[in-house]
């Protein structure tokens, strides 16, 4: 079976067909440069009839770097493997790109890395540039990425993972945009983009629904339908073909019921047909073989027919390609002319990325990387942002003179490095200031800061010396307690089913609340946690993410108050693990919790979350006023504009990230009770106003219907806008009918 089943296939005629009236048409594939295509596509057939199996197959081999390597050299220069992953070491590179030059038609290799937030320089990690909610911003921290991780010879990045997930049992949140579409779209584009400046394809990942699997658990199957696939998933996915992603990497798990690996419906009709992605498909690692795992497959050789005709062009690190695709063609099991299809497709890439000296486009260069101070410059500013104030009660935050006597307390305090995830990809690390230093190098003068270590490691597994911390805390007028979710746990293969602290550190929290002294609790970590009861026990908490290099200096600015925080959070922090997946744009329920029995929640918790989507304060305060629209109605191929003014109403200059949500009142299926539509991040002086204009097109008001088709139902949308998506202030407008 090569297609799936019917009612797929009319979603598809009818995506192609002239749009009835109620509907709108699919977003547009960025629009190629035909001359240059067209050379490209008769360079690539000039290849392709020199090329003999042996070698096409070898186009479609994708290895991973294992030692001692002369081996794969050797390959290389057989045209056995036309592409390698895990090549860091510039030695190596320039080794390997030598022997695709030796090989008979030369022809140059992908050399790809994950090179995600970091290099040399670690930047905060991704959830963290989420929570910047400034787009451009990422854009920058990615080219600096890319331009650090090019200069030795690296060509493509397995970046941005722009999976979008409702779900912090699920490690790798921490690489992604959190919960939203519209913000996951906006840094995927970003994201793209950038790392394309600094000199690398991308490899936008995981195609799709990889962030939705069931419990959390990570590879376990995702079940979603068309609609929701289209409305809440793939929009990254435009978004990074829009920006010009050259390549995208399939994802390991299942989607309803088919590993995406061997899913020709997902890759080819949707992918490709759908949304016009001309690029080439890697599969994950190790992907192919895996699919004899997910019982789709009997075999190793099976396994190779069903991904190449799903339309995986590449294998990576799996083999399976390169051992068995040769016979299976042979044994007339595999058409030549799918092997052929993959083949143009890598080849056509290689044009692309420049890799070849007469590229149409040009030749692939490199721009020189940016200074030490530049990229240190960026990574800060990217943690400044980034942090979340989640509360803080009575002002806590700042410190000021008038805090008196602060105690730090927590090994965490004492890390010189980003102790996170992945990174730096790049062989040697970056010094980094620890919090211990530079909170001292920044209280003000005469100011006592003591200090208690606490934990035995950076992350609490376990006590060096409790009462000691307790005493130190006693001693001081304000606790900075600096926790960390285990170092371990975030990141791929770490899906967690407890959102708490690791080790003993709620124990110190608790103890630390009993001691008396207001706490501010500084929490470095990959995930949203369940926080209630961290939450109860502080006067002030402040999520720090995994910060990078610059992280702990920026931390101590924000503390002693010379840079306001203005993060917002890209994912719901829920109050406990019994109730994620939860996100503000749920469905509503016939019976809306009143807290009533009767109506939806739980017996033993209550159904809102602690934080919601979107939520941050600031070191002053925002007021929101004179919502209006500049007109009661618009045309289902119209546009509206609406405005907003927002007042900084505190003492001091700070920065707001002004939301704009929708609901559609009344459809023909359940519309989400809020949906992130705009988001604007501005600053504004004490008691200055601004307008803030948001433009909405009819088509950003549309929802996909059960076979994925794009639907602008006449009827009222409520509109909120504030800084968060609990945001109350409140109008109105309407989609009107023909
Ligand atoms: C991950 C990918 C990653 C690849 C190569 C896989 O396990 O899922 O996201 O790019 O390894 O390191």
């Amino acid at each position: 079976m090569r297609r799936g089943p019917s009612l797929f296939f009319t979603f598809l005629a009818l995506a192609v067909l002239p749009a009835p009236p109620a509907l709108s048409t699919p977003s547009p594939s960025p629009t190629p440069d035909r001359a240059i295509e067209a050379e490209i596509e008769a360079k690539v057939a000039a290849l392709l009839v020199q090329m003999t199996l042996r070698e096409k197959i070898g186009q479609l081999n994708f290895p991973s770097l294992a030692f001692p390597y002369e081996a794969q050299i050797e390959g290389v220069r057989e045209g056995r493997i036309g592409n390698m992953l895990n090549v860091v070491d510039p030695r190596h590179l320039a080794e390997f790109k030598a022997a695709g030059r030796a090989s008979r038609l030369k022809i140059p290799l992908i050399l790809a890395l994950d090179a995600i937030h970091s290099f040399h320089i670690a930047f905060p990690t991704p959830i963290a540039w989420a929570a910047t909610w400034r787009p451009a911003l990422a854009e920058q921290a990615a080219e600096m990425v890319a331009l650090e991780t090019a200069q030795g010879g690296v060509n493509l990045t397995f970046a941005p993972m722009i999976d979008i997930s409702r779900d912090p049992r699920w490690g790798r949140v921490i690489e992604g945009a959190g919960e939203d579409a519209l913000l996951g779209a906006a840094f995927a584009g970003a994201r793209v983009k950038g790392y394309r400046k600094g000199g690398l394809a991308t490899a936008a990942k995981h195609f799709v629904g990889y962030g939705a699997p069931e419990g959390g658990r990570d590879y376990n199957g995702a079940q979603i339908s068309l609609s929701e696939l289209f409305d809440r998933y793939i929009p990254p996915f435009e978004a990074a073909i829009a920006a010009g992603t050259d390549t995208i990497m399939a994802s390991f798990n299942t989607v309803n019921g088919v590993p995406v690996t061997a899913n020709r419906r997902l890759i080819t009709d949707v992918l490709r047909d759908r949304l016009g992605f001309r690029g080439l498909v890697m599969s994950d690692f190790v992907a192919i073989p895996e699919l004899i795992n997910h019982g789709v497959a009997a075999d190793l050789e099976d396994a190779a027919r069903k991904a190449l005709n799903a339309g995986i062009d590449l294998d990576m690190a799996g083999r399976a390609y390169d051992r068995y695709l040769e016979t299976a063609v042979e044994a007339g099991l595999v058409p030549i002319s799918e092997i052929d299809t993959a083949v143009r497709r890598v080849l056509a890439v290689k044009y692309r990325m420049g890799l070849f000296d007469d590229s149409p486009g040009g030749a692939r260069r490199v721009p020189p990387p940016a200074g030490e101070a530049a990229v240190r410059r960026v990574a800060r500013e990217m943690a400044r942002e980034s942090f979340v104030l989640l509360k803080n009660s009575g002002a806590t935050l700042p410190i000021t003179a008038q805090s008196g006597t602060v105690a730090l307390i927590g090994a965490a305090a004492l890390a010189t490095n980003d102790h996170s995830w992945y990174g730096p990809a790049g062989l040697e690390k970056a010094a980094t200031e620890t919090l211990r230093d530079a909170l001292a190098a920044r209280l003000g003068k005469g100011q006592t800061l003591l200090f208690a270590e606490a934990f035995a490691d950076p992350c609490g597994l376990s006590f060096k010396d409790k009462e000691g911390a307790i005493a130190t805390a006693r001693a001081a007028d304000l606790v900075v307690l600096v926790v960390a979710e285990d170092c371990t746990v975030s990141g791929e293969g770490v899906s967690r089913a407890d959102l708490g602290f690791s080790g003993v550190q709620s124990e110190m929290i608790a103890a630390l609340a009993e001691a008396g002294t207001p706490v501010v609790l500084v929490i470095e970590t990959g995930r949203p946690l369940a926080l209630a009861d961290a939450n109860e026990r502080s006067a002030a908490i402040l999520i720090a993410w995994h910060p990078g290099t610059e992280g702990r200096t920026a931390l101590a600015e924000v503390l002693t108050g010379a840079i306001a925080p203005s993060g917002k959070l890209p994912m719901t922090f829920p109050r406990s693990v019994g109730q994620v997946p939860i996100s503000y744009s749920d469905l509503p329920t016939s019976r809306p919790s009143t807290g009533d029995r009767y109506t939806t929640g739980y017996v033993d918790e209550k159904p809102t979350p602690l934080y919601p989507f979107g939520h941050g304060l600031s070191y002053t305060s925002f007021v929101y006023s004179k919502l209006a629209f500049s007109a009661p109605t618009l045309k289902r191929d119209g546009k509206i504009d609406i405005r907003v003014d927002v007042t900084n109403t505190g003492a001091r200059a700070g920065q707001e990230v002004v939301q704009l949500y929708t609901r559609q009142l009344v459809a023909s299926r359940s519309r989400p009770m809020r949906e992130l539509k705009g988001f604007q991040k501005i600053a504004l002086k004490p008691g200055q106003t601004r307008t803030v204009r948001f433009t909405l097109k009819a088509s950003d008001l549309a929802y996909h219907d059960d076979d994925g088709r794009p639907v602008i139902e006449p009827g009222k949308f409520r509109v909120f806008a504030g800084g968060s998506s609990a945001a109350d202030l409140e109008g109105e407008f309407a989609v009107a009918g023909d």
